[in-house]
């Protein structure tokens, strides 16, 4: 057996290093958050997810007594953007995320099936898609693909025989 490495990248830093664009956006996925309804674990989660045309779409975790049946902000919201903006590539994600019940004092870090879902919208547009991270202290983490946050990602390929 060869032992092997996989090299990530990623950047941290604080909300004020951010761009204008950058901080709009995590004041949508803040302000997405007062939509949260998660009734059960008491964890609120905003995303928004910043168009190629400008617009920004957002969402929030929206759960459910039977627990799989409900859904993570980030999915909530890129679906969303898929389906009103079918067209229209993504540019950028954040999110930002509180509980109801401790302070958070760390970026929350999308699932695993948020992060397969947003690599799909990445193959299909071909372009890397950014993804902030923001905690309720204003800390900032920004991966500039989605494959930085998932390596070994399953993609269409693997569906084909060659
Ligand atoms: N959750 C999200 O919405 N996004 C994440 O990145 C992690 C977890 C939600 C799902 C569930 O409603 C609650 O947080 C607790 O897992």
């Amino acid at each position: 057996m060869i032992n092997k490495t996989i090299k990530i990248n990623f950047k941290t830093g604080a909300f004020n290093d951010l761009n204008l664009e950058e901080k709009m956006l995590v004041e949508r996925a803040k302000s997405s958050i007062n939509s949260a309804y998660a009734p059960y674990s008491g964890f609120l989660v905003g995303a928004s997810v910043l168009l190629e045309n400008g617009k920004i779409i957002c969402g929030s975790n929206q759960e459910n007594v039977a627990f799989p049946s409900g859904l993570c902000a980030e999915r909530v919201a890129i679906f969303s953007a898929g389906s009103s903006y079918p067209n229209q590539n993504i540019k950028t994600i954040a999110v930002s995320a509180r509980s109801k019940s401790f302070d958070i004092d760390d970026f929350i870090s999308p699932c695993g099936a948020c992060r397969q879902a947003m690599s799909e919208y990445e193959e299909k547009q071909k372009k890397d898609i950014k993804i902030i991270l923001h905690s309720p202290n204003d800390k900032i983490l920004i991966a500039d693909r989605v494959s930085d946050l998932l390596p070994f990602v399953f993609v269409s390929n693997d569906l084909k025989r060659f």
